[in-house]
């Protein structure tokens, strides 16, 4: 990783800056002055590498290499059974408690500190998990750290094209493909796959879940070798690969004239393609689908459900250890905004649920977070809860289309935590997002996480250098969702820009309030939608209004939202179970910040926090905007303890989003003043 400067963001949160303060570092000195880490297979050799160079970055000394036995002091690194030095953690910690990925750090015998795990993968993380002890400035005396994953499956989906673009990508085009071909240099790849590791990612998929003419190609003879290569390089940290397929790849690249599910050469078709796979990459983790989603072809065609479509493909990849992760982001694009009974939210749940328990054991269905897609505000979606005997992945979208193109500072962490907290109730009380898709509710053996990546060949990789902290953030939260917003916010400052208090606060404070701000000047409680068609970006009240995606709000001189409640709307309330349909079936009880999720109510309608609609509307737009134009002056008032690259950038960015911000208040007050007919109390100007 060090094919660019240290300044210009590149190296993320892994910059490994040298610790400056004396006492802090001679605590860590004579612990870290020798490293053993026993067995050379390529994850190994990449948690040697990864300490040496931590260590070597931070210590200002690079640390001995030992070799069994070891010296007195040191670090120890290795899996249980590699070497007697393990046995007594062994006894001490129940191995098969710690599973394939878990790990324990301890402090033992004198100086001695022991990094152990079940398989080297687990080693790895637990080298990752060290190394951020240090550049966080924890204390390692007498540690005892036992670390096992909240999720089985921490995946990130990349929608890269192979013509080099990204589908929803704000910060420069694939670091996989360009020009219809994979990049010659894979040097970036190994450096992004570092930093995947280095959160414990365990899973990629590296093309666009829609799948176009040349990356259906990508699973034949014509790419496998590339995509081996490809699959080395993340399988040198841990991580497996997955490709996005096309439903209809047996008509498009295998000539035959069908994709029907049922049809025994479709099937027979999907297993040569599997085989093949397999022999160019062992260890290849399988495929994510994207059927009968907004013009992709899927097994609606054929007259089958997508039970047929899953299983059928599952049962291919089954023989080599693959799994199928079928996205349930399936809904009618073509709906005419006249009907005002069909309801877009209603739409997944509405096709998964009758097939529950259909689905064969590697398939997964992975689903987004909220039913409609990824708006800076939406419930959480009723398949979490009402899916019982399926697995399930959570999807999350790092990349902020809705959020602000990584234009706008929005730190997501918090969104997704309420994500995770959420209480489906599927089981009583205590049923959160985190139990259901992690599998553990109902007991399943697969389950977890995916998202969305945010990151491109900008030099920074995210284009906006704080919203590293949402890559880096999401992968802390699939390893434990307990984690709080505010100590993810915090450590990744501290590996980020160093251990510096004064702008720390700083900048914790701007991370934490910005999904916040975010939301008080866009759209306001819950309606969503309000962007310009298409690109996604800036206000549009009305840009989806009157279209076909099922995206409405529904305003009129009146009042505005969408009556999705049970007695007298779309009854996608009663999709949840008790008693969270019982909260959001009645204005009163529903939470303000999704009432207009859940209910048309009129501009006068008084708010549990004691404003009208409309008011709120007007308070939180400017509210919002002056808030936003304010992380200029709090990144000015640390500009000297920030690389002069990146705090030019990053004010760049701010200030942009400080007159963005400006005309998303106009115009969406406007819009709504015209509307209702009602001023706003305090005078302020609306045109
Ligand atoms: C959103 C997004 C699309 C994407 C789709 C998906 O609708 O705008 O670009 O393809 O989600 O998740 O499949």
């Amino acid at each position: 990783m060090n094919t660019q400067s240290i300044d210009n963001g590149y190296d993320c949160w892994l910059n490994y800056k040298y610790i400056e303060e004396d006492r802090l570092r001679n605590s860590y000195v004579e612990s870290c002055a020798q490293i053993t880490v026993i067995g050379e297979s390529a994850v190994m050799q990449s948690a040697r590498r990864e300490l040496s160079l931590a260590l070597t970055s931070m210590l200002g000394k690079a640390p001995e290499s030992g070799s069994f036995p070891v010296s007195d002091s040191g670090i120890v690194a290795g899996t249980f059974g590699s070497s007697p030095v393990f046995d007594e953690l062994a006894r001490e910690y129940v191995i098969d408690e710690l599973g394939d990925e878990g790990y324990v750090i301890r402090a033992m015998d004198n100086d001695r500190l022991y990094l152990a795990a079940a398989t080297d993968k687990g080693v790895l993380y637990a080298v990752f998990h060290f190394i951020r002890l240090l550049q966080t400035g924890e204390s390692i005396e007498g540690l005892r750290v036992r670390q096992v994953p909240g999720n089985g499956l921490r995946m990130i989906n990349h929608w890269d094209n192979m013509d080099g673009s990204i589908e929803r990508g704000y910060a420069g085009n694939s670091i996989f493909y360009r020009d219809g071909e994979f990049v010659g240099d894979k040097g970036r790849i190994r450096d992004y796959a570092r930093l995947l590791a280095s959160g414990a990612i365990n899973a990629v998929s590296i093309n666009n879940v829609n799948v176009h003419q040349q990356e259906s190609k990508l699973i034949t003879k014509q790419f496998l070798p590339e995509v081996a290569i490809v699959a080395d390089i993340f399988g040198d940290y841990g991580i497996r690969l997955y490709l996005s397929v096309n439903f209809a790849s047996p008509i498009e690249i295998g000539g035959l004239d069908t994709a029907d599910p049922l049809a025994p050469e479709v099937s027979e078709w999907w297993m040569r393609a599997a085989r093949d796979i397999y022999r160019y990459v062992p260890d290849f983790g399988g495929f994510v689908v994207k059927a009968d989603s907004e013009f992709r072809p899927g097994p609606f065609t054929y007259g089958r459900n997508h039970a047929d479509g899953a299983n059928m493909i599952a049962d291919a990849l089954e023989p080599f250890g693959g799994e199928v992760i079928w996205r349930c982001f399936v809904y009618n694009c073509l709906q005419d905004w006249r009907d005002r009974k069909t309801d877009r939210a209603r739409a997944a749940y509405d096709h998964f649920t009758p097939l529950d328990g259909q689905f064969r054991d590697n398939v997964l269905l992975q689903i987004k977070n909220g039913p409609m897609d990824f708006q800076v505000r939406e419930p959480v979606s009723p398949l979490f809860g009402g899916l019982k005997r399926t697995n399930q992945l959570l999807e999350l979208q790092i990349t902020q289309e809705y959020t602000g193109q990584q234009r706008h500072l929005c730190y997501l962490v918090p969104q997704w935590k309420e994500v995770f907290d959420f209480d489906t109730h599927a089981r009583g009380q205590g049923s959160t997002v985190a139990e259901t898709a992690s599998g553990r509710l109902f007991g399943r053996k697969r389950g977890g996480i995916a998202a969305v990546t945010n990151i491109g060949d900008d030099a920074n990789w995210t284009g906006h250098v704080l919203a590293q902290a949402n890559w880096y953030g999401y992968s802390r939260l699939a390893w434990d969702a307990g984690l709080s917003s505010e100590q993810i916010a915090l450590e990744w400052i501290r590996m980020t820009f160093g251990q510096e208090p004064g702008l720390e606060s700083v900048i914790l404070e701007m991370l934490m309030s910005s999904y916040g701000i975010y939301e008080d000047y866009t759209a306001p409680l819950g309606v969503g939608w309000m962007v310009n068609p298409g690109h996604h970006y800036g206000p549009n009240v009305d840009g989806y209004e009157y279209s076909k995606w099922g995206t409405y709000h529904y305003a009129d001189c009146h009042g505005l939202g969408v009556d999705r409640s049970i007695r007298s709307g779309t009854g996608y309330a009663g999709q949840y179970h008790y008693p969270v349909a019982a909260t959001y079936e009645s204005p009163e009880s529903c939470p303000d910040e999704l009432l207009l999720f859940f209910h048309h109510v009129p501009y006068t309608h008084m708010l549990k926090s004691g404003k009208t609609v409309i008011q709120h509307i007007y308070d939180t737009h400017f509210g919002g905007a002056e808030r936003a134009a304010n992380l200029i002056a709090q990144w000015d008032s640390i500009a000297e303890k920030i690389d002069g690259q990146t705090y030019r950038e990053t004010r760049e960015r701010l200030v942009h989003q400080a007159e963005h911000a400006g005309e998303w208040r106009d115009l969406v007050n406007t819009y709504f003043y015209r509307k209702s007919g009602i001023a706003d109390e305090l005078g302020r100007l609306i045109y």
